[in-house]
């Protein structure tokens, strides 16, 4: 079976008055049908330019998706959609929610509005019927009183309520594929717990496939099928959630899991983070992007890049030390 979404060798740079900044150099990232990936990285690598590239949301002339750079839907390549076709895709095929609900809605538009022009713009539905519609979606996100819900405005909803309205809007059209960047950051704990579950929950109903990015790879542990570890507008390790969990290989990814919080911590040790900085992607190293930051960086990692290999199965790591031979790999961070 040929996947949903298959990303080649996308490459993006943003031109700014200090140089080109390299923000992803060379995905390959692939979703099948009804499954949910995610994408973990820390801040500034990429992430985000990577979600705004699947749905061509990349602003030129400053952002650029390199030549050569694919993006196929269905094995459709996105990257070359004419107008009409983009409109089709972009809200009905493939939709996004954003981290941050309050600049993705429209403050002067009555939420119910916006779901049922985003339901009018993909389909010949009625007004009548769109309303109906849009009042319907919003009680399957949750809201008790979905009719006077639909007739407020964002700045009138909590920030949970705010989320749950992009994501009805997003779901409108039944998405083959939905794009969920930093869903639950802006929200407080309990609140994303809920507005994960039902993203899970109507992912399973209507069999969308979701691509779920986030920096807490705590987020993705019991939501994602698979998982792809982002560094410097790279992947450096990419498997099945039990291969990251439990068979973790870059040495990156073993740091950002000691820095997921745990029930069994000692609550008085402070929480371990990631000595360091990433490197500038105006001039990124030769080597490995992870280098300067890793307590097992040897000469090679330095001047030369490791390749994203894989190990076994589907489970893959960019790092030397995990591929030469007689390295031991693992165990030490
Ligand atoms: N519009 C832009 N103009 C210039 N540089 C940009 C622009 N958007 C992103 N970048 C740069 O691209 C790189 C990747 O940014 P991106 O937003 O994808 O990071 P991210 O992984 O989503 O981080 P975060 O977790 O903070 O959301 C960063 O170095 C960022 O500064
Ligand atoms: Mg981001």
């Amino acid at each position: 079976m040929s996947d949903l979404l298959e990303i080649r060798r996308l490459r993006v740079s943003y031109h700014t008055m200090a140089g080109e900044i390299q923000a992803v150099r060379g995905v390959d990232l692939s979703v099948g049908e009804n499954e949910v990936v995610a994408v973990v990285g820390e801040s500034g690598c990429g992430k985000s330019v990577t979600a705004r590239s699947i749905l061509r949301l990349v602003r030129r002339p400053a952002g650029d998706i390199k030549s050569g750079s694919e993006i196929l839907f269905r094995g459709e390549n996105v990257l070359s959609f004419d107008k009409k076709r983009l409109r089709r895709y972009r809200g009905g095929e493939c939709s996004i929610v954003f981290q941050d609900p309050l600049s993705a809605l429209n403050p002067t538009m009555r939420s119910g509005r916006q779901i049922e022009e985003n339901l009018r713009a993909h389909s010949g539905i009625s007004a009548a019927a769109a309303r109906a519609e849009a009042v319907e979606l919003l009680r399957r996100v949750g809201f008790d009183d979905p009719a006077r819900r639909a007739r407020q405005y964002p700045h009138e909803l909590s920030g949970g309520m705010r989320q749950r309205v992009m994501i009805a809007i997003a779901f409108s059209n039944r998405p083959s594929l939905l794009i969920a960047d930093e869903p639950t950051t802006a929200l407080d704990v309990t609140i994303q717990s809920r507005v994960l579950e039902l993203l899970r929950e109507l992912q399973v109903e209507t069999r969308a496939s979701i691509v779920l990015i986030t920096h807490d790879l705590g987020v993705v542990a019991g939501i994602a099928k698979r998982i792809y570890v982002m560094y410097a507008g790279r992947i450096v390790e990419s498997g099945s959630s039990e291969d990251i969990f439990y068979h973790t290989a870059h040495p990156y990814t073993k740091a950002l899991l000691a820095s997921v919080p745990r029930m069994t911590m000692q609550s008085k040790l402070p929480l371990p983070y990631i000595q360091g900085v990433p490197p500038e992607l105006i001039d990124p190293p030769s080597g490995c992007a992870f280098a300067e930051r890793c307590a097992l960086c040897m000469d090679i990692c330095r001047r030369e890049e490791p390749k994203l290999t894989e190990s076994n199965g589907r489970h893959s790591t960019a790092c030397w030390f995990e591929t030469l031979p007689g390295t031991d790999g693992g165990g030490l961070l």
